[in-house]
């Protein structure tokens, strides 16, 4: 197949939700009718169990079973789906934002009976930001749900985007029947009460189909008047503003009764996009340019003491990747070629001979490489649309071993590489302070510096709201701004100038006394 034809038939995304509403379900119901896998239950949970929040090495345990799960591809109808997995704990949200930069485009699970839920609204902030194509899927409408109308206009004001239904529910709850087909024009419905499998037998009627009374009534007249108001609310599908990241087709369905997942993943392979062109501090990368070029979006490490080896994520951004070829490592300047790169096929790890963008392929590595690396066929570039994102909590970290200093600073150095947290320098005091997401980051760092770098750290309280990355056009205001708040000015990795405020009065309070300092909350800007 030409390099073209691989590209077009490409579909790089990510399943996001808040905890609960149905991530997992929904990924292993798209392998199934995928025919990646055969039975429910195959495919081992990403998911941090509820309670093992204390115990972090069990989650890390459960993250390490995650790798093989990290990027699940498949094909379906001559499409090759690449879904990236992001882990459901909050305290990783880091790893799930940076996932986000590595996809085309993002499908949202909500609860029906919850409605919109914290960390979705937050994730939808990232996809907003890189204008992420993003669709909804509303689940559990086998529940006792909220009204479907009042769910879209809940999705279209709290996640800031136009919705148009591209599903809609028949009853929900005890009495819930299956999903009208907007797209299609017809109502699925299953015959049989085997849903576990993908070959349930189904029938496809549509609204003037005389026996639909027979399978839904009393909900006929109902289903028909919601389908007049749907197409009386909302404006026809324009794929285009969906494509631009202004629109969201929403489904409805139940993930695990495979409700709405035929009708949803159908749509997805029609109207989600293949690989986008992506930017770097040079250029426009073209997916289609012959020669390879890609970034690094994660880096996994594994926990096991005997095999200490990390696996990086490389996302193809142009051209063919091939084992054994020379590329160059932009930031270190050197060629490296791999014998053994990794591609995901379902719930599986094979070598790969080639991979075409859109695919991820897992690259062995023994502490060399960082979040954001590029790999090029000898161009000097540099992605962007990889940013650290302002972390949330902070604490000092110091020396618990002072012969130990070597060792600290270099396992300090390799985790924030990794993406583990972020490190600050204060201006006042030259003390270092670790940023996380998740409270739970500050113990993976303290028992990986001691396990894998034969090192002590302790943690000192700091109180910051939020750090920031400032900049100003206006050199005065900028210089009088950094003298008065020395002591919350702090320097990131790359040398760059963090406000770390107190409070989120703080914070407000320099706003608005230096208006010609932007504040960023994330490291690109
Ligand atoms: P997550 O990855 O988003 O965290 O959610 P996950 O798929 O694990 O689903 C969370 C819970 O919701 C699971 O139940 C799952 O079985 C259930 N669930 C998923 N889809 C549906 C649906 O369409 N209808 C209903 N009624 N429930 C659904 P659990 O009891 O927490 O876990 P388990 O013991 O069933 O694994």
């Amino acid at each position: 197949m030409a390099l073209r034809e691989e590209i077009d038939r490409r579909r790089t995304f990510a399943i996001i939700s808040h905890p609960d509403a149905g991530k997992t379900t929904l990924t292993e119901k798209l392998l199934l009718f995928g025919g990646a896998i055969h039975v429910a239950g195959a495919v081992k949970s990403n998911k941090i169990k509820r309670g093992a929040t204390s115990d972090f090495m069990e989650i890390e345990r459960q993250r390490g079973i995650s790798v093989a799960t990290s990027v699940m591809g498949f094909d379906y109808k001559g499409t090759k789906i690449n879904i990236l997995d992001t882990p459901g704990h909050e305290d990783f949200a880091e790893d799930t934002y940076r996932t986000l930069t590595a996809v085309d485009s993002v499908i949202i699970v909500i609860d029906g009976a919850k409605g919109v839920e914290t960390q979705t609204r937050k994730l939808m902030e990232v996809c907003r930001m890189r204008k992420t194509p993003v669709m909804v899927f509303i689940n559990k409408m086998d529940r006792p749900s909220k009204d479907p109308f009042d769910l879209l206009d809940e999705v279209e004001s709290e996640l800031k985007i136009r919705v148009r239904p591209l599903a809609f529910p028949v009853s929900n709850g005890p009495t819930f029947k299956g999903v009208y087909n907007l797209y299609e024009n017809n109502l699925s419905l299953f015959l049989t009460e085997n849903r576990q499998t993908a070959d349930g037998e189904t029938i496809d009627i549509t609204l003037d189909d005389a026996r639909l009374d027979d399978y839904i009534s009393p909900f006929t007249a109902r289903l028909k008047e919601d389908l007049e108001l749907v197409e009386g609310v909302y404006d026809t599908f324009e794929r285009d503003a969906y494509l631009r990241g202004e629109l969201a087709p929403v489904f409805f369905g139940s993930a695990i009764n495979n409700f709405g997942v035929r009708e949803l993943l159908d749509c997805f392979i029609k109207i989600a996009p293949s690989p986008r062109p992506s930017t770097t501090e040079q250029r426009e990368v073209d997916p289609y340019e012959e020669k390879l070029t890609g970034f690094v979006f994660k880096i996994h490490a594994n926990m096991d003491p005997n095999h200490r080896d990390r696996i990086a994520f490389l996302k193809i951004c142009s051209g063919t990747f091939e084992r054994n070829k020379p590329y160059l490592h932009v930031r270190s300047g050197k060629n490296m070629k791999f014998s053994s790169p990794t591609a995901f096929m379902a719930e599986k790890k094979s070598i790969v001979d080639e991979a075409f963008p859109g695919d991820i392929v897992g690259l062995h590595d023994t502490g060399n490489f960082k979040i954001g690396d590029t790999f090029t066929e000898g161009e000097k570039l540099r992605f962007t649309g990889i940013p650290s994102f302002s972390p949330e909590l902070f604490r000092y970290i110091e020396n618990a071993s002072p012969e130990k200093f070597k060792q600290l600073s270099k396992g300090i150095d390799q985790l924030m590489d990794e993406g583990v947290a972020q490190l600050f320098t204060s201006r006042l005091n030259g003390r270092k302070i670790i940023g996380t997401v998740g409270a739970l980051q500050f113990e993976v760092i303290q028992y990986r510096l001691e396990h894998e770098y034969n090192a002590m750290c302790k943690y000192e309280p700091i109180q910051i709201h939020k750090a920031c990355w400032i900049e100003s056009d206006n050199a005065e205001q900028l210089a009088d701004f950094m003298k008065r708040k020395h002591a919350n000015m702090a320097i990131d990795k790359h040398g760059r100038d963090v406000f770390l405020a107190d409070t989120s009065y703080g914070l407000s309070l320099a706003q608005e006394k230096f208006p010609d300092i932007r504040f960023h909350f994330t490291s690109e800007f």
